[in-house]
This record gives structure tokens, C-alpha cells and sequence, in this order.
């Protein structure tokens, strides 16, 4: 997508990198060749790059869980600066006013701050903001609402000041300022927490396609205890769920669901089953459960999609990361299956989630 041609060429960009990658942090902005680098909030890095290219498509790209060119910048505290919202609002009404953005999203550096300060001060700034800016950017409410193709104006205050650019929500890989929505654990009675896992990735899906029809028959590979399962089903969805281990018990005669206790190995669906989209939170070597789904994409409908844990047990670096992903790419291209994305969610732990289709147009693009 165009940027509008009156924004400068950033210098400098706000990457965000997962926690659970701390240790390869050093690696990551290496990779990215990144200069004059300053850690700001949680998880953010402001760097200075040469070569946009290195985010958005290298083989470090899955490790920034989300990225944005800084077109504004202004380094302050801002509880020391008096009218700071104010004064915020009318720099980025003068400055990309015109920039023909779709809204203005504001959002803490530090997302999971216990204190409330800075999300009352992105609010604030937002609401200030909005009203300084042309009326047609107030037609989209709410952060999923955007179109992931046209570009948006990001900000990000925090105890370092705040830091704007503008960026559509598919190049950024969320729709959020930092990444994608804070889906809650449904609490400790849920039966595994990835249950919110799979509620990330299908919004995190709505970046590059249209979410799954109603009432589509999802196989789930790597199902017990069932916290995705459950996810699926509260959704409408019809799900036939394989594992070896029983589903929890909460789950047992759920309408819409056809449990399989098996080796996804030799599972066979019923002839003439199709399927919408194949889901994989299969734990073990990640070619071996991989090999598992290409061979039941021959179930899947035309468009469907594949959303698959990669999971990287006994991996310990960048470059034998990025071999085992480079592996799976392989291996669906050989089978005709085209990867969508890849990355890392907040409930991933160390492992990714891996978005494919079966060729053909079935389901809609975005
Ligand atoms: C991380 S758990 C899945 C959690 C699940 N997605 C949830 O929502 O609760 C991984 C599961 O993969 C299953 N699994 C691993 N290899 C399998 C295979 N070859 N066939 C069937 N299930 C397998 C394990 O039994 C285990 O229950």
C-alpha cells in the first residue's frame, strides 16, 4: 500500500519482540541490522534501519510480534509535561491530518502496566485527537473494524513519551497498537488455556482473510483436554476433535462435536467429508504432525485453511528456528498448500502459528 507521499521517510521504527524470545533479543536486532537501539515500554525496541525490508519480510519478521515506521516521535515524561494531551493532539492533528488515514488508534507502550495511567492517557489523547481531525476517520469505532489495507495512524505513549507512524494493520501484523487483542483466559475453570490461543489466531486472521463461515466443520488435530475445542463450539462451529487423550468430560456429548480418541496417524474421516479448516495444536516433532495435516488437506475444501502450532521442542536458537520453518514451507508447498502468515501470539510460548489455504476460492479474501 502507498504511503501518503506527505510523511517523511522514517529513520527509525518501533518493533516489538515477544518475551519469550529474551534470550535471542540481541540476535533478532542483529539480523535486522538495527542501529541506535533504545528499549522502550514492554517489549518494544526503537531501532534504526536502513532497510524496511528486513521487518516485514526476512526470516526475523515472525519473531517482531509487531512493528511500525515512527513518523512522530516526541521522547518526553509525559506526567512532567503540562496540557501533554493538548498538546500531543494538535501535533498529530497538524502533522497527519491530511494523510488520508483510515482512524487514529492510541494504545499504552507498556500494555500490561498494573497501574491504569498511560491507558487513560492513550484514551484521553485519542479522544482529544478525534475531534481535531477530518470527521471521516470517526467512522470506524472499534480497532477490528479497520480495513487491514489501508493505512492507520498508531500511537504509542508510555513513561518514554509517545511514538506515532502511519501503517496499515497488516503491515504493523495487528490491529492494535503492539499486536493483536488482549483476549482473557475464561478464568480457572477453563479447561486449557488455549482456548484463548485459538481466539487470538482467528482474529489475527481477519488481517488477511474473512473469518470462517458460520457453522464451518472444523478437524482438530491435538485436541485434549479441549480448551480450543470448547472455543470453537461456543462459536458455532462443528468440530471432529483427534487425540489420543480423552477430551475433558465438560465436553462429552457437546452438540456440534465428534470426538476421536486416536492417533491422528491413522485417522480417517468418514467418505465424503469436508472440511472448512484444519486446526493442529499437535505436540512432538512439527514435520511429523505436519505430514498429519497435508495429508488431510485432501478433506479440506478449496480456500479452506490450516492453522498450525508450530512447535519447536528441542530447538533452542534463531537459525534452527527459521530451518524447521523453512521445513513445514517446504513440505506444503510440495502438497500445494500456500502459507498466509506466520507469528507469534501472545499465548504462544515457544513455538508459532502458522496460517495456510488450499488453493482455489473457496473462502474469500479480505
Ligand atoms: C498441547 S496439547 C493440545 C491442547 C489442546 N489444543 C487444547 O486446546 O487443550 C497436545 C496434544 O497433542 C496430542 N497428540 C500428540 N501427538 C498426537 C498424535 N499423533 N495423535 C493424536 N494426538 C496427538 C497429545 O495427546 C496432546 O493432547
Amino acid at each position: 500500500m502507498e504511503m501518503p507521499a506527505s510523511l517523511p521517510h522514517p529513520t527509525h521504527w518501533l518493533v516489538r519482540i515477544s518475551e519469550v524470545f529474551a534470550e535471542e533479543e540481541k540476535g533478532i536486532l542483529d539480523g535486522l541490522s538495527a542501529g541506535g537501539r533504545k528499549k522502550l515500554g514492554r517489549g518494544f525496541h526503537w531501532i534504526r534501519v536502513e532497510d524496511p525490508a528486513a521487518i516485514r519480510g526476512s526470516g526475523f519478521s515472525k519473531f517482531l510480534r509487531w512493528n511500525l515506521p515512527v513518523h512522530h516521535s516526541w521522547p518526553c515524561h509525559p506526567p512532567d509535561v503540562e496540557g501533554f494531551v493538548e498538546k500531543a493532539a494538535q501535533a498529530l492533528a497538524r502533522k497527519f491530518g491530511g494523510a488520508g488515514v483510515q482512524t487514529l488508534i492510541v494504545g499504552p507502550l507498556d500494555p500490561g502496566a498494573p497501574q491504569r495511567y498511560y491507558k487513560s492517557l492513550a484514551s484521553n489523547l485519542r479522544g482529544r485527537a478525534l475531534q481535531l481531525f477530518p470527521e471521516s476517520i470517526r467512522v470506524v469505532r472499534d480497532a477490528e473494524d479497520q480495513d487491514p489495507d489501508r493505512p492507520t495512524l498508531f500511537c504509542l505513549v508510555g513513561a518514554e513519551g509517545l511514538y506515532c507512524g502511519v501503517q496499515t494493520p497488516r503491515e504493523s501484523n495487528g490491529f492494535f497498537p503492539g499486536g493483536t487483542k488482549f483476549i482473557k483466559q475464561s478464568g480457572p475453570d477453563a479447561i486449557s488455556r488455549a482456548g484463548a490461543k485459538v481466539a487470538e489466531a482467528i482474529h489475527y486472521l481477519a488481517l488477511y482473510r474473512q473469518a470462517p463461515p458460520a457453522a464451518a466443520h472444523w478437524l482438530e488435530l491435538g485436541a485434549s483436554p479441549g480448551g480450543m475445542t470448547a472455543e470453537l463450539l461456543q462459536r458455532g462451529y462443528r468440530v471432529t476433535a483427534v487425540d489420543r487423550a480423552p477430551l475433558d468430560k465438560r465436553l462429552h456429548r457437546q452438540p456440534g462435536l465428534v470426538e476421536i480418541l486416536g492417533d491422528a496417524g491413522t485417522f480417517q474421516p468418514p467418505v465424503g467429508t469436508k472440511y472448512e479448516m484444519i486446526l493442529c495444536d499437535m505436540n512432538g516433532d512439527a514435520c511429523g504432525a505436519f505430514s498429519q495435516v497435508l495429508r488431510l488437506t485432501e478433506y479440506l475444501v478449496e480456500g479452506g485453511m490450516v492453522i498450525f502450532t508450530l512447535k519447536m521442542p528441542g530447538v533452542g536458537n534463531i537459525a534452527e528456528a527459521d530451518e524447521l520453518e523453512a521445513e513445514v514451507l517446504r513440505m506444503a508447498k510440495a502438497s500445494g498448500i500456500a502459507p498466509i502468515a506466520a507469528t507469534h501470539l501472545t499465548y504462544n510460548r515457544y513455538e508459532f502459528t502458522l496460517f495456510f489455504e488450499k488453493i482455489g476460492s473457496g473462502l474469500k479474501k479480505v
